[in-house]
């Protein structure tokens, strides 16, 4: 079996098809950065659907059993139902999910349930559409995304988890609401960190509110306990509601981070591989693929870059080697590999 150098298997693949977003969030492509004359990847940079499916095939050969699809916002990418039927057609492949903002996902949601897609997980930062419209960078409102959200479940693509990345000061007065809002449902709301992910976002070790802070704020209002793992390596701590209406999660990355049992590799839109959230680069594989190699040439490849991985940034972090790493270009944005 393929382990890295601290003996952690490839498990999961997550993919980006788009590095492009219909949002601008504070925390990932704040809209000073990402303005009208951003250049995204030109279409000949983007991996095809064929060579995602070829490199993905090879993925599960070497033990991937988890495929989700990200971006930028995948819903994005033109003919996805098409990719995810591709997908979901490997054999080996037992979870197919997608990570989305929400905003498509009233008309996409069937599309992509007839295609094979098991289950979505939605990012909803705040229901006060004030504080969303901030976070979002757009001005959008929840109501859409909470449309998203009920048409996901109409079409079958359930256990719907959602994500809220909380930020001191921005959104974190409106999360107690949001969990009340989806507690009594079969909805999981996670509570995530706000990591010093990328370059662009300012990241301040202040903004960010502690799962454990956050988990007493929601206990004061809405008793809950801890409820164990779903299995080795899940990112989120879970708890249940005490009253047992329900379950919350929360995604420690900065206070306690979980890197030991990190199994997640990803594949960026144009092609390259990165073996951890905040790698400075990945390893090219578009170009030896466009060159001509055999797919035991590619196997070989990433073979070679998983079998060497010594990453485990989360635990390394300190609040100052994140002041180092701000220097522009010196890690990669999360829209280009996709969280
Ligand atoms: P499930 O299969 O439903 O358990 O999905 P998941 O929780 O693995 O995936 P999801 O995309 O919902 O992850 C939630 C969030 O956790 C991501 O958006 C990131 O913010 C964070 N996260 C996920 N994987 C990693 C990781 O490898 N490292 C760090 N530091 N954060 C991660
Ligand atoms: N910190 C924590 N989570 C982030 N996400 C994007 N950027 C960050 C960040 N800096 C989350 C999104 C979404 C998922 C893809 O990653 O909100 O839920
Ligand atoms: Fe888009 Fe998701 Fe990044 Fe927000 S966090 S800008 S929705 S890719
Ligand atoms: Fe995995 Fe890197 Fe995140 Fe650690 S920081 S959990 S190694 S992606």
């Amino acid at each position: 079996m393929l382990q890295d150098q601290f003996r952690r298997p490839l498990r999961d693949l997550r993919i980006s098809v788009t590095d492009r977003c219909n949002f601008r969030c504070r925390y990932c492509m704040p809209a000073e950065v990402f303005g009208e004359r951003y250049e995204f990847l030109p279409r000949d940079q983007i991996l095809s659907f064929e060579e995602i499916v070829r490199l993905a095939r090879i993925f599960v050969r070497l033990g991937v059993t988890k495929i989700r699809l990200t971006g930028g916002e995948p819903l994005l990418r033109a003919d996805l139902p098409k990719l995810v039927a591709m997908l979901a057609a490997i054999t080996g492949v037992e979870d197919l999910s997608l990570t989305t903002n929400g905003y498509l996902l009233a008309q996409m949601a069937r599309p992509l349930k007839e295609a094979g897609l098991k289950r979505v997980t939605v990012s909803l930062d705040s229901l006060d559409d004030h504080v969303f419209g901030e976070m979002n960078g757009r001005g959008f409102g929840a109501e859409r995304v909470l449309q998203g959200i009920r048409a996901a479940e109409e079409a079958g693509l359930g256990p719907i988890k959602i994500n809220t990345v909380v930020v001191r000061g921005l959104n974190d007065h409106t999360a107690v609401e949001t969990a009340r809002r989806f507690k009594g449902t079969d909805k999981v709301v996670r509570f995530i960190e706000y990591m010093d992910v990328g370059t662009v976002n300012g990241w301040k070790l202040e903004q960010v509110v502690p799962s454990r802070e956050m988990a007493e704020r929601i206990n004061a209002e809405m008793p809950i306990e801890p409820a164990g793992k779903n299995y080795r390596g899940e990112v989120a701590d879970r708890y249940r509601y005490a009253d047992g209406s329900g379950e919350i999660g929360f995604i420690s990355s900065v206070s306690e981070p979980f890197c030991s049992d990190c199994t997640r590799a990803r594949l960026s839109t144009d092609g390259k591989l990165y073996t951890c959230l905040f790698a400075g680069d990945g390893r090219d594989l578009r170009g030896p693929m466009r060159a001509g190699d055999t797919d035991a040439e590619l196997e070989a490849i990433i073979t070679r870059v998983w079998g060497a991985r010594t990453d485990r940034y989360s635990e390394e972090r300190t609040a100052e080697t994140a002041a180092l790493r701000q220097r522009p270009g010196s890690k990669v944005e999360m829209y280009r590999i996709g969280g």
